[in-house]
């Protein structure tokens, strides 16, 4: 028999991902949506219409991985979920400190909650051509709702952070990006948006090589007409 701890995790995984209650079809004018399949749902590659994570269980599986890896080799640092969407990673994060016992270490919930900034090829020209910023309805999940999210699950308390603005923003002022040897508190981060899109401040990787540790999660190609393969391993 598995641990209950296991039970717990794999449980959670399965309803934030809503695999063992299929989700609906969403009929969105941008966000075009097919038939539950259990397999896309496994490696994060449809547009879910109540699941509180779109990433999949495959995912889920690797931030467990990583946590589990944190916690036996004593790594320090906060987690952080940079492009939270409805927030299930950052609530699986929140789930796994709870899992391990972990008595201190904080969840950042970072995201505009408005979806991405408008394209600005001018400035940035890999956002030539771009529309994911019009998908403001179905990207654009308000902080309340993220709460609400957390709340459904028993999982928000002080513990959990919200860090609300565009990222070029945030995470170049945010208490996350410090780093103080007194404090000696660093932070693993894990990054879910199209990046080249909507750019992270410069400085920031630089930056986190001093207080923490960058995951980027591969770029989301979930297409606005349809599916096409993801890439790498988010
Ligand atoms: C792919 S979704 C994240 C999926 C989420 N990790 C999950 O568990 O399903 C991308 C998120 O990033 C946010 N986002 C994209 N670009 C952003 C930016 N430049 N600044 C802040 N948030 C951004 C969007 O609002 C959206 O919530």
């Amino acid at each position: 028999m598995q641990s209950s701890r296991t039970l717990y995790l794999s449980l959670l995984k399965k309803c934030l991902t809503r695999f063992i209650f299929p989700d609906g079809d969403l009929d969105h004018d941008l966000v075009r949506c097919h038939p539950f399949s259990p397999e896309l749902r496994i490696q994060g590659l449809d547009w879910p219409t109540e699941a509180e994570t779109m990433v999949g269980v495959r995912r889920l599986n690797n931030v467990e991985e990583l946590a589990n890896r944190i916690f036996s080799e004593g790594v320090p640092g906060d987690f952080v979920e940079a492009g939270v969407w409805r927030g299930g990673v950052a609530i699986f994060m929140r789930a796994l400190l709870a899992a391990f016992g972990d008595p201190d270490r904080l969840v950042w919930v970072a995201d505009s909650f408005e979806g991405l900034p408008v394209a600005n090829p001018q400035a940035f020209p890999a956002d030539e051509g771009d529309q994911h910023f019009t998908l403001k309805p179905y990207l654009g999940i308000p902080s309340d709702v993220v709460r609400a999210n957390f709340r459904r699950y028993g999982l928000l308390d002080d513990r959990v952070r919200f860090l609300e603005g565009f990222f070029i923003d945030t995470l170049r002022t945010s208490p996350i990006c410090e780093y103080s040897p007194a404090e000696s508190r660093r932070r693993h981060v894990r990054i879910d948006h199209s990046g080249a899109r909507s750019p992270l401040p410069p400085s920031f990787a630089g930056r986190l090589r001093h207080c923490g540790r960058l995951r980027r999660a591969p770029v989301l190609q979930k297409s606005s007409s349809g599916l096409q393969g993801a890439g790498g391993d988010r």
